[in-house]
């Protein structure tokens, strides 16, 4: 779990890795606000004690929303972000919530790809959504519905 005094380092990583080329919005007294928040869960992965991965997860009644997550360019590939995503997923079923929503930027290709192996499917594309000018694509995880992706050859 994050702590209050990895907010800065939180709210810089989004900056550079999710709302680079936009107004910031989780700068970090917003980070701050959801640590503080007991409907909000930031979760922290850390190589040593240098914070390497962060996922923000905000719980509602019958859903919960995913609202960022990172891994530093040099730690991503190695299933950092799978296991963030995993553990807050496996809260929500803990909590009785089995639909996961996000928004990420229409062209964030890589993340896209992420996310539809981990069994989100885009439910539709919200026109200037960021900023007035860039496009979000809107994704929905069903933890009912059991398999993430199609099996891979043997
Ligand atoms: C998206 C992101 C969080 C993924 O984290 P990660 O730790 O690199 O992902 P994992 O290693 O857990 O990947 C799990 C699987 O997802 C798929 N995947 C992950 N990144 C991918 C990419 N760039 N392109 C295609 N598939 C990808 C792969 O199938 C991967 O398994 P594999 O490496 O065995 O092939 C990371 O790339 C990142 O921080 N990107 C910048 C920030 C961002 O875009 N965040 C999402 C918007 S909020």
């Amino acid at each position: 779990m994050a702590h209050v005094d990895d907010a800065a380092a939180i709210a810089a990583m989004s900056r550079q890795l999710i709302e680079h080329g936009l107004a910031w919005s989780w700068d970090e007294n917003r980070v701050e606000r959801c640590l503080r928040n007991r409907d909000c869960v930031v979760l922290a992965a850390r190589d040593r004690r240098r914070l390497v991965g962060f996922a923000i997860m905000e719980f509602y009644a019958i859903h919960a929303h995913l609202n960022l997550l990172a891994v530093q360019p040099g730690f991503q590939r190695q299933g950092v972000g799978k296991q963030l995503l995993e553990w807050l997923e496996a809260s929500a079923r803990t909590a009785g919530i089995f639909k996961v929503h996000l928004e990420l930027r229409a062209t964030n290709t890589g993340a896209l790809a992420f996310y539809e192996k981990l069994g989100f499917r885009a439910t539709s594309r919200k026109a200037a959504y960021y900023d007035g000018r860039e496009d979000a694509l809107r994704m929905l995880h069903d933890l009912t519905v059991t398999s993430t992706s199609p099996a891979e050859p043997q």
